[in-house]
């Protein structure tokens, strides 16, 4: 009987495609990857360090398994990712239940550490050596890859798949645990990626979302050529089946006018960029070691929306940083009013161990106002997303139709009539009544309302062959494959 593995994920998507590729491995390995921790001989958590309250989570769940590992011991426990490269062997002395840590860089390994747990060898620790001293070659050679062949066809969804470009981080960020844990920045070699993805859309995958930490710096030197991200695009773009790309998460200082003209002149490449600020004070950015002004953000916005005009842009920020005083946090409302992002991700800063910012700064916001301020911009952003999302009503949008929306589910359903959910070019989800057969289809529908967060509208009768669509005066109208 094959060896049946539950596996559960928090974090970026990164860490969900790393999870992906771990069933997939596993399932080779003749594992069968099942729904519920009762089911399952091995239990895998995928792990986050990014902030505290991630890291709280695993230890709280892993305390949880400790009756169940009492009462059949046989069962194996393992922690992966990335608080298992930063906490390595401390993850033991807080959860002695724990059979087995992997880091990101040891994944690889795997199906070899579970074998070796099933036969006796317990507790096993597999992590990246890491020092402050090491230069960046020895630091590199310690993260091994973790690209393992896929199996398109067990893609789930069988219609959009992530796609690692880069792996690792080679920014500084004061506050960011990142670098630490993924270590430095790798990028595949391109051949490699189009091998990928056109096994992918031989097997019916239709978009394809390529992820870097800071994808916009891709940049592989191979004969004499350096292929960068505008390339990379241009490439993956000659892929039949293939239709749409997008490409996430970028930073500021690499938005080059190559990559800004590739996104326009590529319809495959959805217009939309990820490309958080984190703050709006140069104050702030500064300690944050972020490498750029909000001077230089700003004409980074203006060049975007120059040259890509129906982009949809969104952002990171954290709030309550070491030192950010009101006058600061004002600065960055501010960047937030101007800017009109299509949305804005707000985080409350968590000092990370092991971390410049936790090592030469006190955390000296205090709680309440980190949730003030939390809340003032949050509130602001879901205003102007809104006000963003408004501008739809009555245009008609592309969907890639991907499932039954969780958002209609106390809407009347009928058998077959269900609310679904899908997603536009610019990323803006989009729910509407509809048949579930239409799921992993394009359709154009109509909208009719918007929350900040979702377009609501209505099936238009014509599904049509196509291969994008471009925005012109307001509707998105599509570019038919020939
Ligand atoms: N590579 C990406 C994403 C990094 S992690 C980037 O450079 O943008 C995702 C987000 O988590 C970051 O953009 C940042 O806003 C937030 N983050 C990272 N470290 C944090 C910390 N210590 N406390 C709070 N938020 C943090
Ligand atoms: Fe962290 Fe900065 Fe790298 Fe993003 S760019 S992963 S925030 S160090
Ligand atoms: Fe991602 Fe969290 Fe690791 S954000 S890279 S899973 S620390």
């Amino acid at each position: 009987m094959p060896k049946r593995v539950y596996i559960y994920t928090v974090g970026c998507q990164m860490n969900q495609l790393d999870s992906q590729l771990v069933a997939d491995l596993l399932d080779q390995h003749g594992y069968q990857v099942v729904g519920s921790v009762r089911q399952a001989d091995v239990i895998l958590f995928n792990t986050c360090s990014v902030r505290q309250h991630a890291e709280e989570k695993i230890y709280s769940l892993l305390g949880r398994l400790k009756h169940l590992k009492r009462q059949y011991p046989e069962k194996i426990i393992g922690v992966l990712g990335c608080m298992a490269q930063k906490d390595g062997e401390a993850i033991f002395r807080r959860a002695a239940h724990v059979d087995l840590v992997v880091g990101p860089g040891r994944l690889a390994r795997l199906p070899e550490l579970l074998a070796q747990a099933a036969a006796g060898t317990r507790p096993l620790l597999a992590i990246s050596p890491w020092s402050e001293r090491s230069d960046r070659q020895t630091l590199l050679a310690g993260f091994e890859p973790f690209d393992p062949p896929r199996r398109p066809q067990h893609l789930q969804p069988p219609f959009q798949a992530y796609v690692r470009i880069m792996s690792g981080c080679n920014k500084v960020c004061s506050y960011c645990v990142v670098p630490r844990v993924r270590g430095p920045e790798r990028c595949r070699p391109p051949e490699e990626i189009h091998e990928e993805v056109s096994r992918l859309a031989d097997a019916g995958c239709l978009e394809v979302t390529l992820l870097g930490q800071t994808v916009n710096s891709y940049q592989y030197r191979s004969g004499g050529r350096t292929i960068r991200l505008a390339d990379l695009l241009s490439l993956l773009h000659q892929i039949e089946g293939i239709r749409r790309i997008r490409f996430v998460t970028n930073h500021p200082r690499h938005m080059s006018d190559d990559l800004l003209q590739a996104v326009r002149d590529l319809p495959k490449v959805c217009p939309c960029f990820h490309v958080p600020a984190q703050s709006g004070s140069n104050t702030v950015l500064r300690r944050m070691q972020r490498g750029y002004t909000v001077e230089f953000y700003r004409e980074m916005l203006a060049r975007i929306r120059q040259t890509v005009p129906e982009a949809s842009i969104t952002s990171d920020f954290i709030v309550g940083f070491c030192g950010e005083t009101e006058e600061d946090f004002q600065q960055t409302v501010q960047l937030v009013e101007e800017a009109r992002f299509k949305n804005a991700y707000i985080f409350k800063y968590s000092p990370r161990p092991g971390t410049k910012a936790a090592e030469l700064y006190p955390d000296d916001v205090p709680l309440d106002v980190k949730r003030r301020r939390n809340h003032q911009l949050l509130q602001l952003q879901n205003r102007i997303s809104l006000e963003e999302n408004q501008k739809f009503i009555g245009r008609q949008v592309e969907v890639l139709v991907e499932g039954p929306s969780k958002f209609g589910q106390k809407a009347p359903q009928t058998q077959s009539s269900v609310q679904l959910t899908g997603r536009t070019p610019c990323e803006r989800i989009v729910v509407f009544p509809g048949d579930r057969g239409l799921v992993g289809q394009f359709h154009w529908i109509r909208i009719t309302g918007a929350t900040p967060t979702t377009l609501l509208g209505q099936l238009e009768q014509h599904p049509i062959e196509v291969a994008s669509c471009r925005l012109e005066r307001g509707n998105w109208l599509p570019v038919i494959s020939q």
